[in-house]
């Protein structure tokens, strides 16, 4: 399939370009753009055909369901089947347009394809002029998964689409790098106390702050007990090469990375270490990235998918990662380092 690649400017919208782009989606194409977490690849939520489309250009497993992506509030009543809730309506005005997904009943709009079977539906709306425009244009509510092949670090540049998806979808809209740099929160509304099924952008402590108690999964941290969002229970992100993540007091843990980066090395292998701003002076590697500060978490969100591809690009044989503070976004950013690695971790 021959792709169309826009390249297109948040700050200075193309309205014909996105258009153009919505018509793709009007006639059940597939089309890939920005969005404030990572590039989502996107079809007509309301087409099961389109849907199919989606699984079918990311090889992705059928039983995970896909997020409804809304640029108004008279979508969203359009594909969920409950009335909204005060917690939803105020978690709707503090957190959007940005990154947290509601997780409401959906409604007889929504094919079964979208859900992969569910009676509810996972909905947001997006903090990216592009994305926002492209919806509106296109008139219809935006399905859309992160926009790289199943099981790879998402895409949060246009290059990561372009080398993931060229030749498997009808568009790809390359807008700016993607600010938040991971995915969104996935929350669930319907039991007595909110939950929430994926850690991202929106923190426990900003949800808190407007709920009150809120949960998380077992599922994201018992082993036994299977996550209640079905993306979840897969192992995702992974970088080619085997990903060592390590856990502890910091100078342990440099010292640890240290020590195991140099025996890799004296078996002639290509050692790639994920540092910190404030480590990465410390090591010896061949390919020492580092995910931002300890600082300011938000920084590692940013970057560590970008810094995944990039070992692979290097063509590292194994990657030492450094654990951070899981307060925060450090949460989210855990979490998709745990995955990454395969739960492959030491703790010293
Ligand atoms: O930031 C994001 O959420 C990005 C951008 C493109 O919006 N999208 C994204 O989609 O990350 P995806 O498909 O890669 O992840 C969606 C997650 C999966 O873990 C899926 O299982 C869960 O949301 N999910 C979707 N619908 C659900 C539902 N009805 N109930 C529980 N979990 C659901
Ligand atoms: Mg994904």
């Amino acid at each position: 399939m021959k792709t169309k690649i826009y390249q297109l400017d948040e700050k200075n919208l193309d309205i014909q370009a996105i258009k153009e782009a919505a018509e793709i989606i009007r006639s059940n194409g597939t089309v890939v753009f920005p969005t404030e977490t990572v590039y989502g690849l996107g079809a007509n939520a309301l087409s099961p055909d389109a849907a199919k489309a989606i699984f079918a250009a990311k090889g992705r497993p059928s039983d995970n369901p896909l997020i409804a992506h809304i640029s108004c509030i008279d979508m969203l009543l359009y594909v969920i089947g409950e009335p909204l809730s005060d917690k939803a309506k105020k978690l709707m005005n503090v957190f959007w347009p940005g990154p947290l997904t509601l997780i409401f009943k959906k409604s007889s709009a929504i094919p079964d394809e979208v859900t992969a079977g569910l009676d509810t539906v996972a909905v947001r709306m997006p903090d990216n002029a592009i994305a926002l425009e492209l919806i509106k244009q296109s008139g219809l509510p935006i399905a859309a998964p992160s926009a790289n092949i199943s099981g790879k670090p998402s895409p949060t540049k246009g290059e990561h689409v372009i080398g993931d998806l060229d030749g498997k979808v009808d568009a790809i809209i390359c807008g700016s790098s993607s600010r938040v740099g991971l995915e969104s929160t996935v929350l669930d509304l319907s039991g007595a106390i909110p939950t929430i099924l994926r850690p991202g952008g929106i923190t426990l402590e900003e949800l808190q702050a407007v709920l009150g108690e809120v949960h998380i999964d077992k599922g994201l941290v018992d082993k036994s007990t299977t996550p209640k969002a079905p993306g979840m229970k897969y192992t995702h992100y992974a970088p080619e090469a085997k990903m060592i993540l390590v856990k502890g007091e910091l100078q342990k843990v440099v010292a640890k990375i240290q020590q195991l980066a140099a025996e890799q090395k004296a078996q002639g292998k290509l050692v790639g270490i994920l540092a910190t701003e404030e480590t990465k002076k410390d090591y010896q590697a061949d390919v020492v990235l580092t995910m931002g500060s300890r600082s300011d978490l938000y920084t590692a969100a940013a970057s560590i998918f970008d810094a995944l591809r990039q070992f692979d690009k290097q063509k590292v044989d194994i990657i030492y990662a450094e654990a951070i503070s899981e307060e925060s976004i450090g949460m989210a950013v855990m979490n998709r380092l745990n995955k990454a690695a395969g739960f492959n971790i030491i703790e010293v």
